[in-house]
């Protein structure tokens, strides 16, 4: 399966890392969480206590040094050879992502890096992946589940044992600014084989996207 180009994209929430980590472990492939390239990088632009100037957190972020490892098991992103793998989890990175992926040039500056890590194949989980950054992708997905499922796995993910306020207010928010921004907003590619993972296990999820990799 090597070579082989995988793009799933979805709202937060949806089950897409899961599912994308899932799949290149299966397939042996790379695994390639560009939510995280973003993370990192609103991350660095937060550090330098870049706030709302774009021209400023442009200039800043085409100087900036990104690299991956592309490892379903473990993926881990350096920003200007510092590991920041486990602060980007953090709410505040997440919005703070939000709004610096709505700029065109930061988008510019960071498609062909993803591009590059796909170089040899992998699967990409993303926002924009099907759309924009992999729109010959030999497979595409787009992963969907009910409000309500994709509030109790971001609550989940945030620590929380059940849904509470900060919990909605940041999907309503991401889901806002991701799917209205200018450029490249979320999107399903018209290609996009959809799949709802609200009543699916995991392996349920996971069968139906082997199965239509295997029926070509
Ligand atoms: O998937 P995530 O929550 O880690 O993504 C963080 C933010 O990055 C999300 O709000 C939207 C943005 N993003 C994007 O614009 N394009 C991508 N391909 C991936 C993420």
């Amino acid at each position: 399966m090597s070579g082989l180009k995988i793009a799933i994209d979805g709202p937060s929430g949806s089950g897409k890392s899961t599912l994308g980590k899932a799949l290149a472990q299966r397939l042996c492939i790379p695994y390639v969480d560009t939510g995280a390239m973003y993370r990192a990088i609103s991350w660095a632009v937060d550090d330098a206590g870049l706030n709302d100037d774009v021209e400023q957190i442009v200039a800043y972020v085409q100087n900036l040094q990104l690299k991956i490892s592309p490892d379903s098991a473990r993926f881990q992103v350096w920003v200007n050879e510092i590991d920041v793998t486990d602060w980007l989890r953090q709410p505040d990175v997440g919005r703070m992502a939000a709004k610096v992926a709505t700029i065109k040039e930061v988008r510019a500056w960071m498609v062909p890096l993803q591009r590059a890590a796909a170089i040899d194949g992998g699967v990409l989980e993303g926002r924009d992946i099907g759309t924009v950054v992999l729109p010959d992708a030999d497979f595409k997905f787009y992963i969907t589940s009910d409000e309500s499922t994709r509030m109790l796995r971001r609550a989940e993910q945030m620590g929380h044992k059940e849904v509470v306020a900060e919990v909605v207010s940041d999907v309503h928010e991401r889901d806002r600014v991701d799917s209205t921004r200018k450029h490249s907003p979320l999107r399903p590619a018209t290609d996009a084989v959809h799949i709802d993972t609200s009543s699916q296990t995991v392996a349920e999820s996971l069968g139906l996207m082997l199965e239509e990799i295997n029926r070509q």
